[in-house]
């Protein structure tokens, strides 16, 4: 059964062809240079992209992923691909309202046209599925032993997600505030580094001393599993406020590797606490933010030191919004029976649950 994955949940226009666990193509257009400017996502900018691109991003997904022979003309190109797609899938939600519904309108749309079936995919399933994605030759083989215990931390969302099996999740901690990326990404803001900021940090912090700068590591001693980013992220911005612009700019690495240091600390924390409670058989760690080379590290590291296998997206590019784990979650989502049954069911869920 191959597939037609499209995700708008924010500032990427995503489509992929998947088939069963494989990416045969998975298309990525970043909207980052038009939000850079303003330091953040602005949701009529990521709109109004959306839309221009949408057409051509999923023409080019299906080229690629079933190798058509046309080249030119994104209608053509669809109308061509489609008699070999089965069902079109669809991220629903949590994201920005205004950029899921450009996706899901035009899923619906190809969905009635060429009478395919409608999955509707939540977002946060589909960063946990990208730990079962493969190449399009099949590869990796084996997939997360469960039940796995999920860290997802991007810039939308951060929790701890126990899998049971695929499709029965049960979210056993999530930040009360900021999520993860959005922190470092607030952080890099306040050093007066690009959008988005999570790279920015991880680059100069490389160079940096984590300990330069004592910050807090919220909510570690509480028993719950939750945490929270906002109060670290006001004693980071105190703290950098006192000091002098020119000192700033010596210590800049030093301030990013203090901030990462601080953020990571306290999601490992949780996570930590959460592995002795649920005494998971393998270790899942998903989302954008584990693009970055320290947090990857210290997830391995983790999985040594518990005895567990650890499941990170087998390319970083899947680590970030994509449509193949959206397509790999409709997959599964198909063989449990659920798809749309009706069009006008399914609407954008900017604040749905997993
Ligand atoms: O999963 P994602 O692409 O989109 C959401 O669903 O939010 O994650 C984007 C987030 C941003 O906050 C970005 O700063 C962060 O992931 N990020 C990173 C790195 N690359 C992206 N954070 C830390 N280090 C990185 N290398
Ligand atoms: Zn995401």
């Amino acid at each position: 059964m191959k597939i037609l994955a499209i995700e708008t949940s924010c500032d990427e226009t995503c489509a992929a062809v998947t088939k069963g666990r494989r990416a045969l193509s998975s298309v990525v257009s970043s909207q980052i240079e038009i939000h850079r400017a303003w330091g953040g996502v602005v949701p009529q900018l990521a709109r109004r992209a959306h839309e221009e691109r949408i057409g051509p991003v999923v023409a080019e997904a299906l080229k690629k992923g079933l190798g058509l022979k046309r080249k030119e003309g994104w209608e053509e190109i669809i109308e061509e691909g489609m008699g070999q797609i089965e069902a079109v899938a669809v991220t629903y939600g949590p994201g920005l309202a205004i950029a899921l519904g450009v996706g899901i309108d035009f899923a619906k749309k190809l969905s009635l046209k060429y009478e395919k079936k409608l999955v509707a995919v939540n977002h946060i399933e589909g960063h946990l599925l990208s730990a079962w994605v493969q190449d399009e030759k099949g590869q990796v083989e084996r997939e997360p032993e469960l039940p796995a215990l999920a860290l997802t931390v991007s810039g939308g969302h951060s929790s701890l997600v126990l899998v049971e099996r695929i499709g029965k999740y049960e979210l056993v901690g999530e930040t009360l505030d900021d999520a993860a990326g959005e922190a470092l990404d607030k952080a890099a803001k306040i050093l007066g580094l690009p959008y988005p900021g999570g790279p920015e940090i991880e680059r100069e912090a490389r160079r940096g001393d984590k300990k330069y700068l004592e910050l807090p590591r919220p909510m570690s001693r509480s028993p719950l599993l939750n945490y929270s980013f906002a109060g670290l992220k006001t004693a980071f911005y105190y703290k950098v406020r006192e000091m002098e612009e020119q000192k700033k700019k010596e210590r800049l690495a030093d301030l990013a590797a203090s901030f990462q240091t601080a953020v990571f600390d306290t999601l490992l924390k949780k996570y930590i606490k959460a592995i002795e409670r649920f005494k998971p058989k393998s270790l899942i760690a998903v989302g954008g933010v584990l693009a970055n080379q320290v947090l990857r590290e210290r997830v391995e590291k983790l999985g040594k030191e518990k005895g567990l296998p650890v499941y990170l997206p087998q390319l970083r590019s899947l680590n970030m919004d994509n449509a193949a784990m959206i397509g790999v979650a409709a997959y599964y989502k198909v063989k449990r029976g659920e798809v749309v049954e009706k069009l006008e069911e399914l609407e954008r869920e900017a604040r749905a649950k997993l």
